[in-house]
C-alpha cells in the first residue's frame, strides 16, 4: 500500500500486520531502497517505509535541517499512522536518524537495528567532502552525484555479479530532489556525536555490517555493538554498504529472526 501521512506531506509504502517496522532509508535514498524487506517481512510484521523529507514523495523540511527535525517528523509519522511503539532500523544515514529518534523518543522505539551506520560525527575531511558533493549536485544535477556516490554505495562482488542492482541503485540516487540532497548534507554534516548514546540504549538493539562496506567497515560496527549491552552483530558476507538491498534474504533471514525474538518480550 502506498499512502500519503496526514503530517507534512510524507509519502511512505506499508505492508504486513502485527509489530510495527518503521524503516529509514540513508543518503541519497528513498522509500523504495526497503522493497524487499516490506514484501519479505510482510508476513511477520507491520512494515512501514517513509521517504524521509525531501525525498521521494516527502516534502523537504521547512526548516533548519538536523536529525533531530528528521527524528521530529517521523515521530509525526508514527503518530498520524497511530502506531504508539515501533522498531526502528535505519540504514546509514537512517541510522543517524535512528540515534536522533532514540535520544528525543524514546517511548516510540521498541528496538533498534542499526544497519551500514556509525556513531562518531563527521570527521572536518568529510565536512569538506560534503560541500564539494553540494557544488556537484547544484551545478550538474543527482545524476553526477549518482556517478560519484554508486561505487561506495555497493559491495564489489554485487558490482561485478549484479549490474541489474547497480542500475536500480543509480536510478534511485539519480531521482534524488536537489532541496532533500542539500539538507540532508547539511544536516548530516552538522550532526552531533552519538557514542555517548550508544551506552544509553535499553532496548534490544541488532547491528547489521556488510562484509565489503568501504564507507562503514564491519570493525566499525562491532565496535559500537561492543558498547550497547546486550546487542547482537552480525556480518552479510558478498554485501557493500546498502547490504539490505544487495542481500535481502540474508537480511530479511537476520531481521526476521531479530523480530521473533521480540515477540512476546
Ligand atoms: C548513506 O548511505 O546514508 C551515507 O553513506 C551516509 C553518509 O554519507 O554519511
Amino acid at each position: 500500500m502506498t499512502g500519503e501521512a496526514m503530517t507534512r506531506a510524507i509519502g511512505y509504502d506499508e505492508s504486513g500486520a502485527g509489530q510495527p517496522v518503521l524503516f529509514i532509508h540513508g543518503f541519497p535514498h528513498d522509500r523504495s531502497l526497503w522493497a524487499a524487506q516490506l514484501s519479505g517481512l510482510a508476513a511477520r510484521a507491520r512494515c512501514l517505509a517513509p521517504d524521509l523529507p525531501g525525498f521521494g514523495q516527502s516534502a523537504p523540511l521547512a526548516g533548519a535541517p538536523s536529525m533531530d527535525a528528521y527524528a521530529d517528523a517521523l515521530a509525526a509519522f508514527l503518530a498520524s499512522t497511530g502506531i504508539a511503539r515501533a522498531t526502528v532500523c535505519g540504514l546509514s544515514m537512517g541510522g543517524y536518524v535512528a540515534f536522533a529518534l532514540w535520544r528525543r523518543h524514546p517511548a516510540l522505539v521498541r528496538a533498534l537495528v542499526f544497519a551500514s551506520t556509525r556513531a562518531a560525527p563527521d570527521t572536518d575531511e568529510a565536512r569538506a567532502k560534503r560541500r564539494d558533493l553540494a557544488e556537484l549536485v547544484r551545478h550538474e544535477g543527482s545524476g553526477a552525484m549518482a556517478e560519484r556516490q554508486l561505487p561506495g554505495m555497493l559491495g564489489k562482488s554485487t558490482r561485478r555479479r549484479h549490474p541489474e542492482l547497480a542500475a536500480a541503485m543509480w536510478r534511485m540516487l539519480a531521482a534524488a530532489p536537489l532541496d532533500g540532497v542539500l539538507q540532508a548534507l547539511e544536516a548530516m554534516a552538522a550532526r552531533p556525536d552519538s557514542t555517548p548514546t550508544l551506552s544509553t540504549i535499553t532496548v534490544p538493539t541488532l547491528f547489521i555490517a556488510g562484509a565489503q562496506d568501504v564507507i562503514v567497515p564491519a570493525a566499525e560496527m562491532r565496535a559500537m555493538h561492543e558498547q550497547v549491552a546486550g546487542s547482537a552483530f552480525e556480518v552479510i558476507a558478498g554485501a557493500g554498504h546498502a547490504c539490505n538491498f544487495e542481500r535481502p534474504a540474508a537480511f530479511n533471514h537476520l531481521l526476521g529472526e531479530f523480530l521473533v525474538g521480540l515477540d512476546g518480550n
